[in-house]
Order: structure tokens, then sequence, then C-alpha cells
């Protein structure tokens, strides 16, 4: 019955929520964290950071001054790429480069996928695309001969094709020999969302769907960056957002980071949520629930008793069974702040104006909210509505999130 609910949710909103593949809530995709990397084509040749690698392999401990030498040998280059929000904040997608020379595309950067695929030439689609990555043109297009790969997302929308190695300008950092997807198909509930040329996925740990398995782009990057991160400040209804890699904008934030571990083994940006309070209330809810920073969801999706107490702080708000239990309310209420608090005691302000999400085309004068309840029992999505009230650090090599606050125009 959950599953039921949350299916008609997924697909009536499907456009919104793409990002998270299906076997995220199966728990096929969650597999350990080691330090043996896959071998990577695209790591530039780093002498001592392998034998330190090889030396952590084993287990053997690794000499302080072999340490040193790899950090001095780290790639050194730090970029950053605008995030424009589209379409009312439903996503944020940010100009990335495929092929020699580079084709600029419009991609969605999502921290809860691992794919980074794209709209080629090779795609079968009913309608044209304006912007797609024509592999003929691209001189340094190597097909992976034999591979092949196929996502789902949570809402069953899929793409699938083979993989190439190609060059990618992320941020003015130039990759080569990266994995670049290609799609052969698109399912329709995609391709009709015609502003994205690509999804480009960066979650933390989780290996791509191709098969055999290739290094994800995000290994690739990580190898090249001064700072092993990337960090995320989208802007509410902006397209001044931004993605920086490779260092921290200290322009972008007004006060300290502060870290959270991401969950033992988790292949996600996941971390514990500890407490959740709603702002003009007294108490504060306090339990840990498992949540992913996804910057591939529009909304913020949590449990369903911890969305009933924000919305019973909220007189005029009804849930729509009809409408797979959507919370919505009369476009004229003022929404309360609403809080989440973590391990660390760092408290995120999500502004009531943020979880006003859109107005509903079928029922002029009544809005719908951005935080909306989740159906699994493991994890809830901190995604877009979320992110665009922090500035978030993504520490790749240091396994943990950073959050700091920013100025919120509001
Ligand atoms: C790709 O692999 C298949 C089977 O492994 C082989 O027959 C074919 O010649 C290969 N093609 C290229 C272009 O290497
Ligand atoms: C993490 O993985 C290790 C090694 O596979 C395992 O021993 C441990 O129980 C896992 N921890 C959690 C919390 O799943
Ligand atoms: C996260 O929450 C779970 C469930 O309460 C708890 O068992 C676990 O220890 C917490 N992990 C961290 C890192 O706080
Ligand atoms: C919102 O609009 C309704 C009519 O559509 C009206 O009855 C109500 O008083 C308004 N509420 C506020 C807070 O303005
Ligand atoms: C809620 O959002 C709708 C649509 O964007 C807007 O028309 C309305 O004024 C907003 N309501 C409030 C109280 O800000």
């Amino acid at each position: 019955m959950a599953t039921f609910i949350l299916l008609l949710l997924m697909s009536i909103f499907s456009t919104f929520i793409h990002a998270i593949p299906t076997s995220t809530s199966q728990g096929i995709s969650r597999r350990s964290v080691t330090v043996d990397l896959p071998r990577n084509p695209a790591y530039a040749p780093n002498g001592p950071r392998q034998y330190s690698r090889a030396l952590k392999k084993w287990g053997v401990a690794v000499p302080g001054d072999v340490d040193d030498v790899t950090n001095s040998f780290r790639g050194g280059e730090t970029g950053d790429v605008n995030a424009a929000s589209i379409m009312g904040d439903r996503e944020y997608l940010s100009r990335v480069g495929f092929g020699t020379p580079f084709q600029y595309l419009n991609v969605d950067l999502d921290t809860g996928s691992a794919d980074v695929w794209v709209y080629s030439s090779e795609t079968k689609v009913e309608e044209p695309r304006e912007d797609i990555f024509v592999v003929e043109k691209s001189s340094t297009a190597k097909l992976l001969n034999g591979t092949t790969w196929m996502i789902t997302y949570a809402d069953s929308s899929y793409a699938w094709g083979h993989a190439f190695h190609d060059s990618i300008d992320i941020g003015g950092i130039p990759l080569h020999n990266a994995v670049v997807q290609s799609a052969v198909a698109v399912s329709h509930s995609l391709s009709a969302d015609k502003d994205i040329d690509g999804i480009f996925g960066m979650a933390y740990k989780l290996h791509s769907q191709v098969i055999p398995k290739q290094p994800t782009v995000l290994e690739t990057l990580q190898a090249h960056l001064d700072k092993p991160l990337f960090t995320a400040d989208l802007k509410y209804r902006s397209d001044e957002g931004a993605y920086t890699f490779g260092y921290i904008d200290s322009d972008r934030h007004i006060d300290e980071i502060k870290y959270t571990a991401l969950l033992p083994n988790s292949t996600f940006w996941e971390f514990n949520l500890t407490g959740v309070h709603v702002a003009g209330q007294n108490i504060w809810y306090l339990q840990n629930w498992r949540v992913i920073a996804d910057t591939g969801t529009t909304f913020m999706l949590l449990s369903p008793d911890v969305v009933d107490m924000y919305y019973s702080s909220v007189p005029t708000s009804r849930q729509d069974r009809s409408l797979g239990g959507v919370w919505h309310f009369p476009c004229n209420t003022t929404l309360p702040d609403f809080e989440l608090g973590l391990a660390n005691g760092w408290v995120a302000t999500v502004p009531g104006k943020y979880i006003n999400y859109t107005v509903f085309e079928d029922m002029p004068g009544q809005c719908m909210g951005a935080l909306q309840p989740f159906y699994s029992e493991d994890f809830g999505i901190l995604g877009d509505i979320f992110l665009k009230a922090v500035y978030a650090v993504f520490d790749v090599a240091g396994g943990r999130i950073g959050f700091a606050h920013k100025d919120l125009d509001l």
C-alpha cells in the first residue's frame, strides 16, 4: 500500500523526481567502501599515490613522508560552474562540455546518482532535441566496446545505451578519457523534459550502471582536484547558484562549515538527521532519520510522521488522497519555517517561503508543498528545497558532508 502511494506520487510528479535510482530503495546498489579503487586510465600517473594506495590496500601503514608526497601530487585544479534554476526551481542545470572540441550541454548535476549520461546523436527520440552530444563530431570519442548501461529512476523512468571514453570540461577542469554514457533510448517521461540534455551523477561511492564496471566521473574528477571535494550553492528562483570543484568559496557562506560523517558504508551522501522543528512551536521532535542530500530531486521528502507534524501547524493544509497523498494549501497561506538539526548541533532553517512550491494547474488557488512524505522505511531525501537554504560541501575524500549558513534572498 505504502509503495503504491509512493509510486502514484512519483508518477504524478515524475518530472520532479528523477534522481535516486530505484535500486537504492532495494539496497541493491549498496556496496562496501574500500580504498581499493578500480583501475582508472584517466588518473594522471602518480607513483607515490599508487604506492600509498597499494600499501593501504594490503594493510601496511603508510610512512608519513609518502603521504605528504602524495598530497603534494594532487591535481591542484579548481573550477566552478553555474547552477541555473529551471522552471521555478524544478531543477538546476549547469553547462558541461563533452568531446573534442567541447560540445556544451545543460546537464543536471545529481548527487543522488552515479551515471553521467547525455542525449546524443545515437539517441532515438520521438521529437528532435536541440542540444545533443554529436559523437561523430568529437575527435576523441572512443567507444568502450561491449559496454552497456541501463538506469531506472524511482519514478520508473529509464534510459539505456553504451559508453565512450571522451573528454569532459566540468567547471573549466578538463578530464580526459572520462566515461561518457551515450543514451540510445530514453523513456518518454524523461525525454519530455526538454531543458535537460543529460544527467551528471555525483553520488558519493555509488558505481555507475555501466557493465562491465567503469570508474565514475567523480572518481576521475577527484584525482584532479586541489581539495578532493565539491560544493553546492543552489539559489531560490535564480541562476546565480553554483557548484565549485576542488575548493570552498568563502564568499558563498557566512559562517563556519560544520561537518557530519556520512553513514558507514553508504554509497550516497547519506547522514543522520537528528531533529526537526516547526518555527513558532515549543517542541523539537528528536529522532535519527537517515537522509540523502540529493541535488537531483526537487523536493524534501521525509517520513510521513514528520511531514504530518509540519502540516499540522498549517490549519489550511490538506493531504489529498486522490493525488497520492500530496499535501497542499491555499496559495495565500503563509507557511512556517522548518528547522532541521544534525548531531553536531548544526541547524538548517528552510524558509516557509521555499516550502510553498507551486500552484496546482488543476486546482487554482491551491499550492503544493515542497515538503512531502516519502514512504520508505529507510531514509528520506533532502533535495533542492533543503539545499538552496544552505551552503553544502561534499567532501569526497573525507567521507563527510559539511553545511554552513548563507545569505538567503527572502
Ligand atoms: C567489439 O567486440 C566484439 C566482440 O567482443 C568484436 O567482435 C568487435 O570486432 C569489436 N569491435 C570493435 C570496433 O573493436
Ligand atoms: C560496513 O562494511 C563492513 C565491511 O564490509 C562490515 O563489516 C560492517 O558491518 C558494515 N557496517 C555497516 C554499518 O553496515
Ligand atoms: C544514525 O542513526 C542510527 C539509527 O538511530 C544509529 O543507529 C546510528 O548510530 C547513527 N549513526 C551516526 C553516525 O550517528
Ligand atoms: C485566503 O483566501 C481565502 C479565499 O480564497 C480567504 O477566505 C482567506 O481569508 C484568505 N486567507 C488569508 C490569510 O488571506
Ligand atoms: C505561494 O506560491 C504561489 C505560486 O508561486 C504564489 O502565487 C503565492 O503568492 C505564494 N504564497 C505566499 C503566501 O507567498
